[in-house]
């Protein structure tokens, strides 16, 4: 059994159920790197401060970056035995320096080593998402371009409403993923490192050695200095609020849900536009799967689960939440709760970030379906002839509405080419058959939008 943080106080060993029940270890390895980084840093406030000499300094420093390249390498192998990933670094660095790893603590927490650690980790886990999405964005544009001109019917309700481009529709994804990226930027910014909160009520060094000792840290490592705006990433001298604050991993979480929301909602049309009835889109066969009974089967499991992950995704976000609330200040044990959610959500949509590019690249788009379904359906025509009456013949737009709407009525789901031209008349002597054969164009319909630019429209 791996060494403990704490004992002194206790007459009898902990239970090993205890142990079992209350470690973290499993998956806060995941903060190794981040945890001996705020190491360093502490070292060198110790030194700054009196607590360790520059001998002592050196000593320490030398033992975290071996640890950090064994991180680095690779090689670094957490112990399942330790409470948490803090003990364990602690207890590794015992190894190399012996009794000098007993100063180590001095005026630290695991409330806010935590903390530090799990900001550091969301700041470039944001990063990582964001540069996800901006491959995903690309995808999407690209298969814009190469559609472009490809006209379908645009839904409401899930009924045919007005005809739409193809690539306005791929475009309106595109738009929701950038409006992601500016969301995660925007928490990721605010998220304010700090260190020196101790347990919950400070510790016995002065204010700012800390923050300046992180400022300097940040600004020395290149790597860095593209994540952190140094100045707005550092935190003022705080304690309870900052060891009690878990606001981040909500607005994380949150943000990540957004972000699958968004995907679930691609992965639906594609689902539905895939099936037989619609035979818009077809997968490729590399991002599709087969049934173990029906041989004929090519099913869309990869956007089903895209689909089927927004559970995890918004259960995360309510774990945590309930986790916190009526939560009274300042760290209980409950907060190490944060992490497999906040761990697996960043998972979760990493793994749908990295699959969906190439899935949207290679999907076949069957023009020919597409053109048939609209020529199958000339009320999806309504509301240019509404339009055409309003603007051509002058009547306001209700009675229009109702001329239109009673032209459909009158129909019967046949061709307007079908009707007489009396029929029509009798609806309304508004209405001219030749007139509305012309305007039944699926280029003409959109581009009469002139609402929405869309530059390239080939007419
Ligand atoms: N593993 C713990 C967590 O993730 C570290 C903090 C423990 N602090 C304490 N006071 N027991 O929250």
């Amino acid at each position: 059994m791996a060494k403990k943080l704490w004992g002194g106080r206790f007459k009898k060993k902990t239970e090993p159920l205890v142990e079992e029940f209350t470690r973290s270890i499993d998956y806060d390895k995941k903060l190794a790197r981040w945890d001996v980084l705020g190491s360093i840093i502490h070292v060198s406030v110790l030194r700054k401060s009196g607590f360790v000499t520059v001998k002592e300094a050196k000593r320490l420093q030398n033992a975290l970056d071996k640890i950090s390249k064994q991180i680095d390498q690779g090689i670094f192998k957490a112990d399942n035995t330790a409470e948490d990933i803090h003990t364990d670094i602690q207890n590794k660095l015992e190894k190399e320096v012996g009794s000098l790893v007993l100063k180590l603590h001095t005026a630290r927490s695991r409330n806010d080593q935590v903390l530090f650690d799990l900001k550091f980790y969301c700041k470039f886990e944001l990063l990582a998402v964001m540069g996800l999405c901006k491959d995903l964005q690309i995808s999407l544009l690209k298969a814009c371009n190469k559609y472009f001109g490809i006209i379908i019917p645009g839904y409401t309700h899930l009924q045919h409403a007005q005809l739409v481009l193809l690539s306005d529709y791929l475009r309106s994804y595109e738009e929701m993923l950038a409006r992601d990226v500016k969301r995660l930027e925007n928490v990721g910014k605010s998220i304010k490192l700090s260190l020196g909160a101790g347990a919950l009520a400070g510790i016995p060094i002065k204010a700012g050695i800390y923050n300046e000792a992180i400022k300097e840290y940040l600004e020395e490592e290149k790597e860095f200095a593209k994540v952190f705006n140094v100045e707005k990433s550092v935190d003022v001298s705080k304690s309870i609020d900052t060891v009690s604050d878990r606001d981040f991993v909500i607005e994380i979480l949150s943000a990540l849900s957004i972000l699958g929301m968004h995907l679930s909602r691609l992965a639906e049309d594609l689902i539905i536009w895939s099936t037989k009835e619609f035979g818009f889109v077809e997968l490729d066969d590399a991002f599709a799967t087969g049934s173990s009974l029906m041989p004929q089967k090519k099913n869309p499991d990869v956007l089903e689960l895209i689909r089927g992950y927004t559970g995890t995704l918004n259960g995360n976000l309510m774990s945590v939440l309930t986790m916190l609330k009526g939560l009274p200040l300042t760290y209980n044990r409950d907060m190490q709760l944060d992490k497999p959610p906040l761990f697996g959500s960043f998972e979760i949509i990493e793994r749908e970030l990295k699959v969906l590019p190439r899935l949207i690249e290679t999907l076949k788009w069957n023009k020919k379906a597409i053109d048939a379904k609209i020529k199958d359906d000339e009320a999806i025509y309504a509301t240019d002839f509404v339009y055409h009456l309003i603007q051509k013949k002058k009547i306001p737009f209700k009675t229009a509405h109702d001329i239109v709407g009673r032209l459909i009525q009158k129909s019967g789901g046949r061709k307007i080419a079908d009707m007489k031209e009396e029929e029509i008349k009798n609806v309304s002597d508004k209405l001219d058959k030749k007139e509305l054969l012309g305007l039944m164009n699926p280029v003409k319909s959109v581009a009469s939008r002139i609402s929405v630019e869309r530059k390239k429209l080939k007419t």
